[in-house]
């Protein structure tokens, strides 16, 4: 099996149950409130180490969090490159509404303040046909995801929060493109390009609650699976499970095929609980999850 390496961010998660999503210039009073791990890279590292992957996560805290080392332990994750950073902990206030929907806003702190030279170590030991995992929230990642090509390793990109620029800059070095249908049109918009013209080799579309859409940039072929219908109590963190348990699929060299499978019935049943690394399901219980 291959291994894992998540450069990505950490955030500690506030949630706000909300009767809607507020409108702005409103004032909502909260029904509900919790607090819990999450960050886009660390839901990914937690949904891979969960599928049974050997994952590593590259990142960067502040020094009053040391919570966050024993939480991603306790799911599996190795800790050894993540920096203490002077800058705080990254944040994420969560507005969650009824219908399970929500809306983010994120203060990135320690998450931009990565050291290429911890990345550079983190990476060397890492072996041809790992996985590297990356999203929006930190800096480095181009510079990872070049170094990562060059060593052979699989690079699995999620244009999450969507920046084109930042998409530009990794696409020459990826191998999968992760993306929403909104971050697709975005993307395709921005780039003035359709989706089968871009460099790597894969792009999986999230489709939400109608399922995810594997492209094969070079044969031209995409294929769809089907979406699974549930209860959404909160659908936060669905697409970060979708691609931790991608990854995890991809890294035991499951076929496509199989592996978006796997993805779909993880976010699926993400979504019916609350909260995000905290609330991804077990390998066993995705396997128990009857749809
Ligand atoms: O994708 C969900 C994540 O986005 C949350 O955990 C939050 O921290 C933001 O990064």
């Amino acid at each position: 099996m291959a291994r894992i390496w998540c450069l990505g961010s950490i955030n500690v998660d506030m949630f706000y149950d909300v009767p809607h999503i507020p409108a702005p210039g409103e004032t909502l009073a909260a029904t509900g409130h919790s607090v819990g791990l999450g960050g886009k890279g660390a839901n990914q590292s937690v949904a891979a180490a969960k599928a049974g992957a050997e994952v590593f996560h590259i990142g960067a805290i502040g020094s009053n969090s040391e919570w966050v080392f024993k939480r991603l332990e306790s799911y599996g994750v190795d800790t050894s490159h993540i920096a203490i950073s002077e800058d705080p902990t990254g944040q994420a206030i969560i507005n969650v509404a009824a219908d399970g929907e929500n809306a983010i806003v994120i203060l990135a702190g320690a998450n931009r303040t990565l050291d290429e030279g911890n990345l550079r170590a983190a990476l060397s030991t890492a072996d041809s046909g790992d996985l590297l995992l990356l999203q929006n929230e930190t800096n480095l990642q181009a510079k990872a995801a070049r170094i990562a090509s060059e060593r052979g390793m699989r690079v699995l990109y999620s244009a999450a929060p969507f920046d084109a620029k930042a998409t530009r800059a990794v696409l020459p070095y990826i191998d999968t493109l992760l993306l929403n249908e909104i971050e697709a049109e975005q993307l395709q918009k921005a780039l003035k390009q359709s989706l089968f013209a871009l460099p790597a080799k894969h792009i999986v579309v999230t489709l939400g609650a109608n399922g995810a859409r594997w492209i094969s940039t070079r044969s031209g072929d995409s294929w769809d699976i089907p979406g699974i219908k549930v209860d959404a109590v909160d659908t936060t963190g669905a697409g970060d499970t979708f691609a931790g348990y991608l990854a995890a699929a991809l890294a035991r060299y499951f076929k496509p095929s199989e592996a978006m499978a796997l993805a779909g019935r993880a976010a699926a049943l993400k979504v019916t609980k609350k909260g995000t690394a905290d609330a991804i399901p077990s390998l066993a219980e995705v396997e128990a999850f009857k749809s």
